[in-house]
Protein backbone atom coordinates (compact mmCIF):
# COMPACT_ATOMS: atom_id res chain seq x y z
CA UNK A 1 0.00 0.00 0.00
CA UNK A 2 1.39 3.37 -0.37
CA UNK A 3 0.96 6.12 2.14
CA UNK A 4 -2.01 7.82 0.99
CA UNK A 5 -4.18 4.32 0.45
CA UNK A 6 -2.79 3.78 3.91
CA UNK A 7 -3.88 7.04 4.88
CA UNK A 8 -7.59 6.34 3.37
CA UNK A 9 -7.75 3.05 4.63
CA UNK A 10 -7.68 4.93 8.39
CA UNK A 11 -10.28 7.72 7.14
CA UNK A 12 -12.68 5.48 6.30
CA UNK A 13 -12.81 3.10 8.98
CA UNK A 14 -15.58 3.60 11.74
CA UNK A 15 -14.98 2.73 14.90
CA UNK A 16 -12.48 4.84 17.32
CA UNK A 17 -10.19 1.77 18.20
CA UNK A 18 -10.03 -0.09 14.86
CA UNK A 19 -9.50 3.29 13.61
CA UNK A 20 -6.57 4.42 15.67
CA UNK A 21 -5.34 0.56 15.39
CA UNK A 22 -4.33 1.08 11.91
CA UNK A 23 -3.04 4.18 12.13
CA UNK A 24 -0.45 3.02 14.29
CA UNK A 25 0.44 0.09 12.52
CA UNK A 26 0.39 2.03 9.16
CA UNK A 27 3.12 4.59 10.90
CA UNK A 28 5.08 1.89 12.08
CA UNK A 29 5.55 0.66 8.96
CA UNK A 30 6.26 4.03 7.74
CA UNK A 31 8.96 4.21 9.79
CA UNK A 32 10.90 0.92 9.89
CA UNK A 33 10.96 1.54 5.97
CA UNK A 34 12.16 4.92 6.51
CA UNK A 35 14.81 3.66 9.38
CA UNK A 36 15.98 0.84 6.93
CA UNK A 37 16.92 3.84 4.41
CA UNK A 38 13.84 3.30 2.18
CA UNK A 39 11.74 5.73 0.88
CA UNK A 40 8.11 4.21 0.70
CA UNK A 41 5.65 5.66 -1.93
CA UNK A 42 3.28 8.37 -1.01
CA UNK A 43 1.12 7.65 -4.34
CA UNK A 44 -2.44 9.16 -4.52
CA UNK A 45 -5.73 8.41 -3.72
CA UNK A 46 -9.04 9.93 -3.55
CA UNK A 47 -9.66 11.22 0.53
CA UNK A 48 -13.50 10.93 1.40
CA UNK A 49 -15.12 14.57 2.38
CA UNK A 50 -15.91 13.49 5.89
CA UNK A 51 -14.29 10.29 8.08
CA UNK A 52 -15.95 7.62 8.63
CA UNK A 53 -17.10 7.61 12.43
CA UNK A 54 -18.61 5.51 14.54
CA UNK A 55 -22.77 5.34 15.25
CA UNK A 56 -22.03 6.50 19.06
CA UNK A 57 -21.52 9.55 19.74
CA UNK A 58 -24.34 11.39 18.81
CA UNK A 59 -22.75 14.77 17.05
CA UNK A 60 -24.59 17.65 18.67
CA UNK A 61 -24.50 21.70 17.63
CA UNK A 62 -21.91 22.73 19.91
CA UNK A 63 -24.72 25.11 21.74
CA UNK A 64 -26.86 21.66 22.68
CA UNK A 65 -23.91 19.79 24.32
CA UNK A 66 -24.73 19.89 28.10
CA UNK A 67 -22.21 21.86 30.48
CA UNK A 68 -20.96 20.18 33.48
CA UNK A 69 -19.17 21.07 36.51
CA UNK A 70 -15.10 19.99 36.08
CA UNK A 71 -15.12 19.69 39.85
CA UNK A 72 -17.43 16.63 39.39
CA UNK A 73 -17.30 13.07 38.72
CA UNK A 74 -19.57 14.24 35.87
CA UNK A 75 -17.76 16.31 34.84
CA UNK A 76 -13.91 15.34 34.56
CA UNK A 77 -15.66 12.66 32.46
CA UNK A 78 -17.17 15.02 30.12
CA UNK A 79 -13.63 16.47 30.06
CA UNK A 80 -12.12 13.44 29.08
CA UNK A 81 -14.99 12.87 26.53
CA UNK A 82 -14.30 15.80 25.00
CA UNK A 83 -10.51 15.27 24.58
CA UNK A 84 -10.88 11.78 23.21
CA UNK A 85 -13.75 13.36 20.69
CA UNK A 86 -11.00 16.04 19.36
CA UNK A 87 -7.95 13.18 19.58
CA UNK A 88 -9.91 11.17 16.92
CA UNK A 89 -10.74 14.33 14.82
CA UNK A 90 -7.23 14.77 15.24
CA UNK A 91 -6.02 11.19 13.98
CA UNK A 92 -8.37 11.57 10.55
CA UNK A 93 -7.28 15.32 10.04
CA UNK A 94 -3.18 13.97 10.53
CA UNK A 95 -4.03 11.16 8.10
CA UNK A 96 -6.39 13.44 5.33
CA UNK A 97 -3.63 16.01 4.65
CA UNK A 98 -1.76 13.32 3.14
CA UNK A 99 -4.26 12.40 0.07
CA UNK A 100 -5.53 15.51 0.22
CA UNK A 101 -2.48 17.67 -1.20
CA UNK A 102 -0.35 14.55 -2.37
CA UNK A 103 -0.43 16.57 -5.80
CA UNK A 104 1.96 19.16 -3.81
CA UNK A 105 5.17 17.73 -3.95
CA UNK A 106 7.21 18.00 -0.70
CA UNK A 107 10.65 16.55 1.03
CA UNK A 108 10.03 13.60 3.19
CA UNK A 109 10.65 14.86 6.56
CA UNK A 110 7.09 16.69 5.47
CA UNK A 111 5.43 12.71 5.57
CA UNK A 112 7.96 11.85 8.90
CA UNK A 113 6.45 14.66 10.69
CA UNK A 114 2.49 14.29 9.82
CA UNK A 115 3.00 10.33 10.03
CA UNK A 116 4.50 10.48 13.53
CA UNK A 117 2.22 13.41 14.64
CA UNK A 118 -0.98 10.89 13.28
CA UNK A 119 0.55 8.06 15.15
CA UNK A 120 0.81 10.09 18.42
CA UNK A 121 -2.86 11.34 18.26
CA UNK A 122 -3.68 7.80 17.85
CA UNK A 123 -2.14 7.27 21.36
CA UNK A 124 -3.49 10.18 22.77
CA UNK A 125 -7.47 8.84 21.55
CA UNK A 126 -6.69 5.42 23.10
CA UNK A 127 -5.27 6.95 26.28
CA UNK A 128 -8.28 9.14 26.75
CA UNK A 129 -10.85 5.79 25.78
CA UNK A 130 -8.33 4.08 28.40
CA UNK A 131 -9.04 7.30 31.38
CA UNK A 132 -12.75 7.55 30.58
CA UNK A 133 -12.59 3.19 30.75
CA UNK A 134 -11.44 3.39 33.62
CA UNK A 135 -13.70 5.81 35.85
CA UNK A 136 -16.53 3.30 34.35
CA UNK A 137 -17.38 5.38 31.10
CA UNK A 138 -16.64 5.01 27.25
CA UNK A 139 -16.28 7.10 24.47
CA UNK A 140 -19.59 7.17 22.91
CA UNK A 141 -21.26 7.64 26.19
CA UNK A 142 -22.03 11.62 26.07
CA UNK A 143 -22.60 13.44 22.98
CA UNK A 144 -20.07 15.46 21.48
CA UNK A 145 -19.65 18.47 19.64
CA UNK A 146 -20.36 18.15 15.91
CA UNK A 147 -18.71 20.78 13.16
CA UNK A 148 -15.33 19.82 14.47
CA UNK A 149 -14.57 19.16 10.93
CA UNK A 150 -15.22 22.66 9.31
CA UNK A 151 -11.33 23.21 9.88
CA UNK A 152 -10.95 20.45 7.20
CA UNK A 153 -13.78 21.10 4.99
CA UNK A 154 -12.95 24.76 4.44
CA UNK A 155 -9.55 24.32 3.79
CA UNK A 156 -10.15 21.82 1.27
CA UNK A 157 -8.19 23.28 -1.54
CA UNK A 158 -6.11 25.03 0.75
CA UNK A 159 -2.58 23.13 2.07
CA UNK A 160 -1.28 26.43 3.63
CA UNK A 161 -4.66 27.14 4.96
CA UNK A 162 -4.85 23.83 6.52
CA UNK A 163 -1.79 24.45 8.07
CA UNK A 164 -2.88 28.03 9.34
CA UNK A 165 -6.15 26.85 10.82
CA UNK A 166 -5.33 23.14 11.81
CA UNK A 167 -1.65 23.07 13.81
CA UNK A 168 -1.12 26.35 14.00
CA UNK A 169 -4.97 28.08 15.47
CA UNK A 170 -6.46 25.15 16.76
CA UNK A 171 -3.74 22.55 17.93
CA UNK A 172 -1.78 26.07 19.48
CA UNK A 173 -5.07 26.35 21.00
CA UNK A 174 -4.96 23.27 23.43
CA UNK A 175 -1.15 23.73 24.57
CA UNK A 176 -3.11 26.97 25.94
CA UNK A 177 -5.98 25.14 27.63
CA UNK A 178 -4.32 22.00 28.82
CA UNK A 179 -2.74 22.84 31.96
CA UNK A 180 -5.71 24.04 33.33
CA UNK A 181 -7.54 20.65 32.24
CA UNK A 182 -4.54 18.88 34.34
CA UNK A 183 -5.08 21.11 37.35
CA UNK A 184 -8.26 20.04 37.20
CA UNK A 185 -7.37 16.11 37.06
CA UNK A 186 -4.16 16.90 39.54
CA UNK A 187 -7.08 18.07 42.39
CA UNK A 188 -9.25 15.62 42.01
CA UNK A 189 -6.28 12.91 42.39
CA UNK A 190 -6.97 11.21 39.01
CA UNK A 191 -3.31 9.98 38.53
CA UNK A 192 -3.90 8.26 35.26
CA UNK A 193 -5.67 11.31 33.73
CA UNK A 194 -2.73 13.58 34.59
CA UNK A 195 -0.06 10.83 33.15
CA UNK A 196 -1.99 10.83 29.53
CA UNK A 197 -2.69 14.68 29.66
CA UNK A 198 0.67 15.31 29.96
CA UNK A 199 2.10 13.42 27.85
CA UNK A 200 -0.71 14.96 25.29
CA UNK A 201 0.60 18.07 26.46
CA UNK A 202 4.29 17.16 25.78
CA UNK A 203 3.98 15.69 22.03
CA UNK A 204 1.08 18.56 21.08
CA UNK A 205 3.77 21.03 21.50
CA UNK A 206 5.68 19.03 18.30
CA UNK A 207 2.58 19.32 16.41
CA UNK A 208 2.18 23.02 16.63
CA UNK A 209 5.80 23.04 15.70
CA UNK A 210 5.23 21.06 12.98
CA UNK A 211 2.59 22.75 11.33
CA UNK A 212 4.59 26.09 11.93
CA UNK A 213 7.78 24.30 10.28
CA UNK A 214 6.02 23.41 7.15
CA UNK A 215 3.79 26.62 6.97
CA UNK A 216 7.04 28.45 6.21
CA UNK A 217 8.43 26.11 4.32
CA UNK A 218 5.70 26.52 1.84
CA UNK A 219 5.85 30.59 2.00
CA UNK A 220 9.19 30.62 1.39
CA UNK A 221 8.66 28.26 -1.68
CA UNK A 222 5.82 30.81 -3.10
CA UNK A 223 7.89 34.11 -1.67
CA UNK A 224 5.48 34.91 0.82
CA UNK A 225 5.87 36.83 4.03
CA UNK A 226 4.94 34.26 6.62
CA UNK A 227 3.42 36.27 9.01
CA UNK A 228 1.15 38.13 6.77
CA UNK A 229 0.40 35.34 4.98
CA UNK A 230 -0.75 33.52 8.59
CA UNK A 231 -3.01 36.95 8.91
CA UNK A 232 -4.55 36.47 5.85
CA UNK A 233 -5.29 32.62 5.53
CA UNK A 234 -6.82 32.71 9.43
CA UNK A 235 -9.29 35.63 8.63
CA UNK A 236 -10.25 33.66 5.53
CA UNK A 237 -10.82 30.27 6.96
CA UNK A 238 -10.89 30.28 10.81
CA UNK A 239 -14.64 31.64 12.08
CA UNK A 240 -14.27 33.78 15.43
CA UNK A 241 -11.32 35.11 17.45
CA UNK A 242 -8.01 34.42 18.87
CA UNK A 243 -8.70 33.68 22.59
CA UNK A 244 -6.31 34.54 25.24
CA UNK A 245 -4.59 33.77 28.05
CA UNK A 246 -2.12 32.69 25.54
CA UNK A 247 1.04 29.77 26.70
CA UNK A 248 3.16 32.33 24.90
CA UNK A 249 6.35 29.94 26.61
CA UNK A 250 4.85 26.64 24.90
CA UNK A 251 4.15 28.87 21.52
CA UNK A 252 7.25 30.09 21.29
CA UNK A 253 8.84 26.69 21.75
CA UNK A 254 6.87 25.56 18.72
CA UNK A 255 7.66 28.52 16.86
CA UNK A 256 4.60 30.15 17.05
CA UNK A 257 5.63 33.80 17.89
CA UNK A 258 3.52 36.49 19.32
CA UNK A 259 3.09 38.81 16.46
CA UNK A 260 1.20 35.96 14.64
CA UNK A 261 -1.78 35.24 17.00
CA UNK A 262 -1.98 38.47 18.99
CA UNK A 263 -2.90 40.49 16.41
CA UNK A 264 -6.03 37.96 15.50
CA UNK A 265 -7.62 38.20 19.07
CA UNK A 266 -10.62 40.42 18.40
CA UNK A 267 -10.50 40.24 14.80
CA UNK A 268 -14.38 39.44 14.00
CA UNK A 269 -15.67 42.57 16.54
CA UNK A 270 -16.56 46.34 16.76
FE1 LIG B 1 -3.45 14.96 20.37
FE1 LIG C 1 -2.03 17.17 17.86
Amino acid sequence: MTLCEMAVDVLTTADGREKTARSRRYAAAWFAAREAGEMPEVGHAEAPLRPSRPEKPELLDPRDVPRRRPGSPQGRIALLHAVAHIELNAVDLHWDIIPRFAHVKMPPGFYDDWVKAADEESKHFNLMCDCLEEAGSFYGALPAHAGMWRAAEETVEDFMGRLAVVPMVLEARGLDVTPGMIEVFRKADATSAVAALETIYAEEVGHVAYGSKWFHFLCGRHDEDPKDAFHTLVKRYFKGSLKPPFNEEKRAEAGLPPDFYWPLVDQNRG
